[in-house]
């Protein structure tokens, strides 16, 4: 078990899931599943959970769905099956599921309890510690929500069995981000790792998360530390953002993977890291995500993008920069020619 400020999260523990239920005793119970996960994760539950009363409301899988409509939607089902503030919601689901949900629930009646389930790779070491929860709005990310810890989180890394090669990938992005701002030497195992779908996930996914909750921790607001945790994401998401419309866009960590490329090389910009340390971070990312120059706007699409990041500050760009492998530092502005530059190391 890992200790947060205010929660606990449990690993492969389903005795704890039940304890915690029963503890609690709440007056109903709300599984938010999406198709995927009520077909693969659901069935997994329920046998946790078998005397147990579960409501389930399904809606459908994908960003796109991360709105304020399906919200209410969720609302909608949980005055229809009676919850009330004494009830309990599961959210048991990637990152869309684990940030609507829960701040379906955090809203509804002033705050219901809820719990995060996360299945995928990346909401069990990255969505769901930490306490960010909302929706997208009106084509912005994230624009509308909140930060309030869940009562808890249980992560069952069985769920990652059932999980598209794609997906797990794309996670595993935020696992090499962990290591290559807070942890060398985890971060040069990861980059050892040859096959993801063989991987025996339990103690990586516990790495990983303590280094996210000790970040979060020591700035739950994210005045200042946790903006490390967007390292790769300035212009990470950037690309994410103009690879959205294309017929098959680029997954949240494929793109954070590029950006992580791009950033390693402005932080050579700012003689923090070597040319060599540059190097060896794309050989290693392109060894696993290959290489997709094709993907990358151009620099005049990508900046006005990047203004609109919520890091900004005065007008000025702001970038988490590595200070050496293992190390990161946040607040960093650059010039538009060093992001050119960062942008050409990527493209060659
Ligand atoms: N709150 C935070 O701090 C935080 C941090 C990072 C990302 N996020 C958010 O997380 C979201 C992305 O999360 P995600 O990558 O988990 O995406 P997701 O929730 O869309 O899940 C990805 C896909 O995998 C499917 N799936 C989930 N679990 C499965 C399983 N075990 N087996 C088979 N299929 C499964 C889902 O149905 C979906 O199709 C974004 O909305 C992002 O903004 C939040």
């Amino acid at each position: 078990m890992i200790q947060c400020n205010t929660y606990n999260i449990h690993l492969d523990d389903k005795q704890a899931l039940k304890q915690y239920i029963t503890d609690s005793a709440p007056t109903k119970i709300i599984v938010i599943v999406d198709e995927n996960t009520e077909k693969f994760c659901l069935p997994l539950l329920e046998s946790m959970l078998s005397d147990i009363k579960l409501h389930t409301i399904s809606i459908s899988s994908g960003e796109q769905h991360k709105t304020i409509v399906t919200c209410r939607r969720l609302w909608d089902s949980m005055i229809q099956i009676g919850a009330d503030r004494h009830s309990l919601c599961i959210n048991l689901g990637g990152g869309v599921i684990g940030d609507m949900g829960g701040f379906a629930a955090a809203t509804f009646m002033r705050g219901m309890d809820f719990i995060q389930v996360p299945t995928t790779l990346l909401s069990q070491v990255d969505a769901s510690v930490g306490g960010k929860l909302g929706v997208d709005f009106d084509g912005y990310k994230n624009l509308v929500g909140i930060i309030q810890d869940p009562g808890a989180v249980f992560m069952f890394t069985e769920f990652l069995s059932t999980l598209p090669y794609r997906q797990l990938r794309s996670g595993f992005a935020e696992l090499i981000k962990h290591g290559l701002i807070a942890d060398e030497k985890s971060y040069h195992s990861l980059s050892c790792l040859e096959d993801l779908e063989k991987v025996s996930w339990s103690g990586i996914v516990h790495d990983s998360v303590l280094i996210k909750k000790s970040v979060t921790d020591q700035d739950p607001q994210e005045s200042n530390l946790r903006k490390i945790l967007n390292f790769g994401h300035t212009l990470g998401h950037a690309i994410e953002s103009v690879n959205l419309t294309e017929a098959d866009p680029l997954l949240h960590g494929e793109a954070i993977a590029i950006g992580m490329i791009m950033e390693a090389h402005l932080s050579y910009a700012k003689e923090y890291i070597t040319l060599d340390d540059c190097h060896l971070i794309k050989a290693n990312i392109t060894r696993l995500y290959g290489h997709h120059p094709a993907r990358v706007p151009s620099l005049e699409l990508l900046l006005p993008l990047m203004a609109k990041d919520k890091k900004n500050k005065g007008g000025n760009i702001r970038f988490s920069l590595l200070e050496s492998i293992g190390k990161a530092c946040f607040d960093q502005v650059v010039t538009t020619d060093e992001i050119g530059e960062a942008i050409a190391f990527y493209n060659d």
